[in-house]
């Protein structure tokens, strides 16, 4: 298939729990080594906080940017245990994943909560990547779409166009993420347009057409380049492809084979 010309790509990977900080160098520094110093499509790697410092250090000089994969919405407090957006920057993080579905349904984060850290996101100069994603069940009972829109609506109402697009959507449908089961283009391509759709009205008129919207969920280098051959998805989340240079590197290659040059 011909490369198109079409939105900026974006391949991040979500280490979730995994890598210490010595592992977390190891493959930082394996990662950079195979992508070079200009990757052709932007990449992020979001390691748990305790490895933001040695991957940040393993990572100088290449162009891959580092993430976290949550924050509290306060910037300070007494908030034990948590993690504030000033501190993901001081610690080198441009990115930060907001409402994965392992936090909304693994720790009880609704909509509200979202929206909130969202916001806190860009108040401390983070990209925040907005996980939405319906399960099994709702897929099943035909409330795809409901949620889609439900969640986008709980996120972005409010946002200006101009602050809606220094955001990165990302549907995770919650069946795939972790079980093999990697949604089809088709699928990930109807998911994107109703979010696209949706921004259009809650955001304004065209909002959807500028926004990165990225699929997640069992993502790997054989799936990879099927899913980026739809216009519709302007990159990847990936969890378990990314723990292993190698894989994360076919999965960016796939990404980037698909852009036009310019
Ligand atoms: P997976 O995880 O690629 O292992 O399915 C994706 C995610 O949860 O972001």
């Amino acid at each position: 298939m011909s490369p198109v010309a079409r939105r900026p790509r974006l391949v991040a990977g979500n280490w979730k729990m995994h890598k210490t900080g010595v592992e977390g160098a190891t493959l930082a520094h394996e990662l950079a080594a195979l992508l070079g110093a200009r990757p052709q499509c932007t990449v992020v790697v979001c390691p748990p906080f305790v490895a933001l410092d040695s991957v940040r250090g393993a990572l100088r000089g290449s162009a891959i940017a580092l993430g976290a994969q949550n924050l509290h919405p306060e910037p300070r407090g007494a908030f034990t245990g948590e993690i504030s957006g000033p501190m993901l920057a001081a610690a080198g993080c441009r990115y930060v994943i907001v409402g994965h579905s392992e936090r909304r349904h693994g720790m009880g984060e609704d909509d509200a909560l979202v929206a909130r850290k969202l916001r806190a996101a860009r108040r401390d100069g983070l990209t925040p990547i907005v996980c939405v994603g319906e399960t099994l069940s709702e897929r099943d009972q035909g409330l795809t779409a409901d949620v889609l829109v439900r969640q986008i609506r709980g996120a972005y109402e409010g946002l200006s166009p101009a602050e809606a697009q220094e955001t990165v959507v990302a549907y995770e449908p919650v069946w795939a993420i972790g079980t093999g089961r990697v949604a089809t283009p088709e699928q990930a391509r109807d998911a994107h347009r109703i979010i696209r759709a949706t921004l259009d009205r809650v955001v304004a008129p065209g909002a959807g057409a500028k926004m990165c919207i990225l699929y997640g969920g069992s993502v790997n280098a054989d799936s990879a380049p099927g899913l980026f051959a739809d216009p519709e998805i302007d990159g990847a989340l990936v969890g378990g492809a990314s723990l292993e240079a190698a894989a994360f590197f076919r999965v960016v290659a796939a990404a980037a084979a698909a852009i036009a040059p310019v």
